[in-house]
């Protein structure tokens, strides 16, 4: 008797699907998939124990395009109709097409009709959360009886299992924060610029364009969008929370300049780098005092050399998670790239045919089961403003705005006569520097630009 067949249909044969592709037909082509206890019968265990994964569909854009891997035709159909990829003969839809547009609608579909999907896609999930929260859940029973899957452990942090992590891993702990770098173009730009003070940022955007890590529109990416999408996944499982867009302050990091990094490491022994956070309120966190209040937000941070998130180069990932329990513990890894990332997408096909995946697509901590947790879009810290300025400068004036806006400076520096770099104290509210920000601009003459903030990451942080 033949081997029972696990039929893949996959949205999308590019960096990502061309990977998948590979890592299931050629490096693993005899593995099975593996059975788990949570397999409901002895039957199911037996059969899924013997089941070969095969990829039977490719859906692209362009059927003449070369592909930078080897297809079997003999069991691998391309087509340009994601409707195919639906019909009942395949048992788990891989979309690594990207965009929300035909993916959403593939995922979704896929959803009601029952079936698995694994996704790489952080925008779709993000932007479409609730939606395919409610469809995922009351979606049909599948052919087999079991109820639609949603894997997307490859939607974050590439191939760091940090999904994985944070479903299964703090099931008897409580999650305060989870803050990291989450992407790899961003981090291969700030790393270039602390190196070497020359590096402009334009300079290092186009030599990330030329390498292909940066795209050639790379908005989302330098804009910090793309870090927002995946640190509301991730809020997502730590505390239960949908966070909408508008309430994640979201700044990027195309307004830093090496004088920023000169002062960061002058004045503070700290590098720079684009954080994303979520984090719950208590008297320790950088939220607030108010314990139900979760907060999430990216930015570019100021991180002291010593901290391991200031060691991460070129194009890492890294997420801290502190908890009760645990205290920190870090995940380090490749945030993107072929191999990584379809590792991720091929270890969620692997859990979905062993109906190991949760059987909700964002499962509610227990630490969050019955809390009343609520999204507070501001944070407190201690934050580094630069300011640029012609001379004469007047502190009093400053000095003046500050109170104004309930903030205390805690020093100013000048920086060759054409920018001032301030440090606000430790209990500085984010509105309270964006406004001060906002109102130096508006109301000093000697101030000739945006000024630009960032919060300090504190030594209890580390
Ligand atoms: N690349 C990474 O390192 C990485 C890491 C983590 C997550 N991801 C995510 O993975 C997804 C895929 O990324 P990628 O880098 O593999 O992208 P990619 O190389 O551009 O590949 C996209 C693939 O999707 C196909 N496609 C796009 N729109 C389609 C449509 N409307 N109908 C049919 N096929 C369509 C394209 O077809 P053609 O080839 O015919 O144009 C291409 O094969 C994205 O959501 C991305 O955010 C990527």
């Amino acid at each position: 008797m033949s081997a029972p067949v696990y039929r893949i249909g996959m949205l999308g044969g590019g960096t990502v699907g061309g990977g998948v592709y590979e890592l299931l037909r050629i490096k693993q082509r005899t593995l099975p998939v593996v059975a788990t206890a949570a397999s409901t019968t002895a039957a199911a265990t037996a059969a899924a124990a013997a089941a070969v994964v095969v990829v039977s569909k490719i859906c692209v854009r362009d059927l003449t395009k070369p592909r930078d891997f080897d297809i079997d035709t003999a069991t691998t159909a391309l087509t340009t109709d994601p409707m195919e990829l639906l019909s009942p003969d395949i048992d788990c839809v891989v979309e690594v097409a990207g965009g929300c547009d035909v993916a959403k609608d593939v995922v979704l579909k896929a959803l009601e009709l029952g079936k698995t999907v694994v996704t790489a896609n952080k925008a779709l999930l993000f932007e479409h959360m609730s939606t395919i929260e409610h469809v995922a859940t009351g979606g049909a029973a599948s052919a087999g009886g079991g109820k639609p899957q949603l894997g997307y452990e490859a939607a974050v942090c590439g191939g760091i299992p940090i999904v994985d992590v944070l479903t299964t891993g703090y099931a008897g702990d409580t999650i305060q924060s989870v803050a990291g770098i989450c992407n790899g173009t961003t981090n291969y730009m700030l790393s270039a610029m602390a190196k070497d003070p020359s590096v402009q940022y334009a300079d290092v955007l186009r030599e990330a364009q030329d390498l292909g890590y940066a795209e050639a529109d790379p908005t989302a990416d330098v804009e910090g969008h793309d870090v927002r999408a995946k640190i509301a996944i991730l809020a997502k499982l730590a505390f239960g929370v949908t966070v909408p867009m508008d309430k994640i302050p979201c700044t990027g990091i195309s307004q830093i300049t090496s004088i920023d990094f000169a002062a960061a490491k002058a004045n503070h022994r700290c590098t720079i780098k684009l954080i994303g956070t979520a984090a719950r309120g208590s008297t320790t966190t950088t939220v607030g005092s108010n314990p139900s209040g979760v907060c999430v937000y990216v930015t570019p941070t100021l991180v002291p050399l010593t901290n391991q998130l200031a060691n991460v180069h070129g194009c890492g990932n890294c997420v801290t998670v502190t908890s009760k329990n645990m205290g920190q513990c870090t995940y380090a890894g490749p945030g993107a790239g072929r191999y990584p990332t379809a590792n991720s997408i091929v270890a969620d096909i692997y859990r979905a045919a062993a109906h190991a995946l949760p059987t909700v697509a964002f499962p509610i901590p227990n630490s969050c089961l019955g809390s009343d947790l609520t999204v507070v879009d501001d944070y407190v810290a201690c934050f580094f403003i630069r300011i640029p300025c012609q001379t004469p400068v007047s502190f009093a004036a400053l000095g003046a705005i500050a109170e104004e806006c309930g903030l205390a400076l805690a020093s100013i520096e000048e920086q060759d006569g054409s920018q001032l770099t301030l440090t606000t104290s430790s209990s500085s509210s984010r509105s309270a520097v964006d406004k001060f920000c906002k109102d130096v601009q508006e109301k000093l003459d000697f101030v000739t630009g945006s000024p630009l903030f960032m919060p300090i990451l504190s030594v209890d942080e580390e």
